[in-house]
């Protein structure tokens, strides 16, 4: 049986776990893959806390990653810094040597995924760790689902923050106990603002759209928003109406516009991805041939991780892989990016104003003056005296209506804090 020599740069939290398994599970991996794996080094940064987060299995550590990418005997890399500029080079270079690639950099495809595309001519280059973590999507979407459309993906697409929605909307804990448990469990980036702001979720739904459309679009393109301003009282209405709150990422394919955007969601309890809860990612796919399929997975930690990136390793050693965007010529579309502004959407709506007579008439009217019409209201008595808390949510309008409403209300001396909304999917 042939071997594979792997020099994996980043021994943290997914590293050791890869490092774990392919010991573990090493009879069933090569019968599989057909080939054995010879772990020949790991790069990191602490010598001495890798040896102990890997326990009793030993590889050869070093701080310098040309050991790695300079060493011809080695096949594949195993990308697992994190981080985008340095991460991109390390990639670069590993298909410049002519080495596999394996990367569970998100933050780095989102910029990079279709330079490294053009780079790679034909080296592979496996990405299934970067998105939804355990959950095969990336080869669900390249190869399983390749014969169909893509209408539309809605997707919780990072662990963290579905954690702490659900953490808040389930037990009624703080944002700040909820994130630094997350924090515990491993599942957080080194920086957790990513996970928070929406970004790690959008560089995801990003790596998404090109296998499903694609559509080569950056996160600066892109409607992306986090979980930060999420409150009890969002929480409060969300439960009165029959919704839950999560971070979803949504692609919809219009006639010949394509919008893509991240963002807090009110959805039904009841719908499918409105129950993945915790942890778990989920990611619905609506195909013109297949119809809607759900998959649902860990999203985060290092064993479910770690098993799509050993997925991509068997599927390198078979030596079946396909391009890595998975279009082998680029599909002639005039597919363009929808302008956020013409986004349509329901909308929810919190404001904090004054409790006197004629505020309601004032908010209705600005409502009104922009076509935008109620759904549902619930006013709730506010801690201080004096401040009504007044909830609502919309039919359908648009985003350029909503800004101009909620500026209009911030000009209002009877609203005192800034207008939050949270987009409503059915
Ligand atoms: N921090 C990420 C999450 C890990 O919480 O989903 C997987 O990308």
């Amino acid at each position: 049986m042939r071997t594979l020599n792997i020099g994996i740069i980043g021994v943290g939290v997914v590293g050791s776990a890869v490092v774990r398994i392919l010991e573990q599970n090493k009879s069933l991996i090569s019968a599989r893959a057909g080939a054995e794996f010879c772990l020949k080094r790991g790069v990191v940064r602490d010598i001495a806390k890798a040896k102990e987060r890997l326990g009793g299995v030993a590889i050869p550590l070093s701080s310098d990653i040309d050991d790695v990418l300079e060493d011809e005997s080695i096949d594949v890399v195993i990308e697992l810094m994190g981080g985008i500029e340095q991460a991109y080079q390390v990639a670069k270079k590993t298909l410049q040597k002519g080495k596999a690639l394996i990367t569970a950099n998100k933050a780095m495809l989102a910029y990079h995924r279709f330079e490294l595309e053009q780079i790679a001519r034909g080296i592979p280059i496996g990405f299934e760790a970067s998105v939804g973590g355990g959950i095969p999507i990336i080869r669900t979407l390249k190869d399983g689902l390749g014969s169909n459309h893509i209408l539309a993906l809605r997707a919780i697409l990072n662990g963290t923050s579905n954690y702490i929605l659900t953490q808040m909307f389930e037990h009624n804990k703080s944002f700040a106990q909820a994130l630094s448990e997350a924090q515990n469990l491993g599942y957080a980036e080194a920086d957790p603002t990513l996970d928070i702001n929406g970004y790690d979720a959008g560089a995801k739904l990003l790596i998404l759209a090109s296998l499903a459309y694609g559509i080569n679009a950056l996160p600066e393109d892109i409607l992306i928003e986090g979980i930060e301003g999420i409150t009890s009282d969002d929480m409060e209405f969300a439960k009165e109406f029959g919704y839950v709150i999560k971070l979803l990422g949504i692609a919809k394919r219009h006639e010949d516009t394509l919008e893509l955007r991240v963002h807090p969601t009110l959805i039904s309890q009841d719908s499918m991805i409105g129950k993945v809860s915790g942890v778990m990612n989920g990611i619905s796919v609506l195909g013109d041939c297949v119809g809607e399929s759900m998959y649902y997975g860990a999203g985060a930690g290092g064993e479910a991780t770690a098993s799509s990136v050993i997925s991509d390793l068997i599927e390198i050693a078979r030596d079946t892989h396909s391009s890595m965007l998975g279009f082998s010529e680029s599909i002639q579309t005039s597919l363009t990016l929808k302008a956020r502004e013409e986004i349509a959407s329901k909308y929810y709506i919190r404001l904090y104003t004054q409790d006197k007579p004629g505020v309601l008439g004032h908010i209705a009217q600005i409502l009104g003056d922009n076509g935008i019409s109620i759904k549902a209201f619930l006013q709730k008595e506010h801690e201080d005296r004096g401040t009504a808390k007044l909830l609502f949510s919309t039919h359908t309008s648009t985003e350029s209506s909503i800004a101009n409403a909620l500026k209009a209300f911030e000009s209002l001396p009877s609203v005192l804090t800034k207008p939050y909304t949270i987009r409503i999917e059915d």
